[in-house]
């Protein structure tokens, strides 16, 4: 299964669900590869990176074979292929969202999960994304949100379904979330009573916030290894199991 996770819009917490969310699916054994999609490369910085071997994501979508990209990350049976700088500079323009479909197809079935982490932008690598993927998980938070954002990357999944019909919406996943703060709480009702409703996309889960995340990122372990009884751990095991159907034992 091929899981992205994309939002146009900065911090809702698009890398952290992906590491943490590999991290999940390590935990339960699964053997993953994460994607570095983005030129911040933050997803890159969060898994580590084992060895200095020159593939990286950039590469990978300029065509360049697919197993070479493929580096070991410094957490155990989670495979990377890094970010770089110069994916800031892959082309637009007709077919270039396809890149990553083709690329990845070779290596797909290697991995029982791979998961996508994508730029905070609708564009070019965004798309690939979507392209690529068998479902699309939308992080969300409440510094800054917005609906019309919310309805932008949902006509975007939409428009990409024409041509890859796999591709389903796994749903909104609020993170950062404090149960104690009534403006979560709020928002946490407007999205499933007005958005979710509204539109028929699922609401996925809620990420309670603890700094345990921000730890386990800065030392490059496994948020299962750091703190593996933390609020998000457990929210973010839930997750791993609504999307992939793994049993959470
Ligand atoms: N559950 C959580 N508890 C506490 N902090 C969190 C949690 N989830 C994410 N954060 C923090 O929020 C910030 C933004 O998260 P993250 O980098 O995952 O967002 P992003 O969507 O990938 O950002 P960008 O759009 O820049 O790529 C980070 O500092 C991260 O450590
Ligand atoms: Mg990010």
């Amino acid at each position: 299964m091929i899981i992205t996770l994309a939002m146009q819009k900065g911090g809702t917490g698009k890398t952290t669900s992906t590491a943490v969310i590999a991290q999940a699916a390590a935990r339960r054994k699964c053997k993953v590869l994460a994607i570095d999609l983005d030129p911040q490369q933050n997803l890159t910085s969060a898994l580590g990176v084992a060895d200095d071997g020159p593939g990286d994501a950039y590469n990978l979508l300029m065509g360049a074979r697919a197993a070479d990209q493929i580096h070991k990350s410094n957490q155990a049976n989670i495979d990377i292929i890094p970010g770089s700088a110069a994916l800031s500079t892959i082309p637009g323009g007709p077919g270039s969202a396809r890149r990553l479909q083709e690329a990845t197809r070779p290596i797909s079935a290697l991995y029982d999960v791979v998961l996508i982490d994508t730029p905070p932008t609708a564009g070019v690598l965004q798309y690939n994304a979507l392209q690529a993927a068998d479902r699309l998980i939308i992080p969300i938070n409440a510094d800054g949100y917005s609906a019309d954002g919310l309805y932008t990357i949902i006509d975007n999944a939409r428009q990409i379904q024409k041509s890859n019909p796999a591709l389903k919406i796994a749903g909104i996943l609020y993170t950062r979330y404090d149960p104690n703060s009534e403006y979560d709480r709020q928002l946490f009702r407007e999205i499933i009573n007005t958005f979710c409703r509204g539109t028929g996309v699922p609401y996925l889960g809620t990420i309670r916030t603890t700094d345990k995340v921000k730890e386990a990122a800065r030392d490059q372990v496994s948020l299962y290894t750091h703190a593996p009884r933390c609020t998000a751990a457990a929210d973010y095991m839930d997750v791993f199991s609504e999307v992939t159907g793994y049993k959470n034992t």
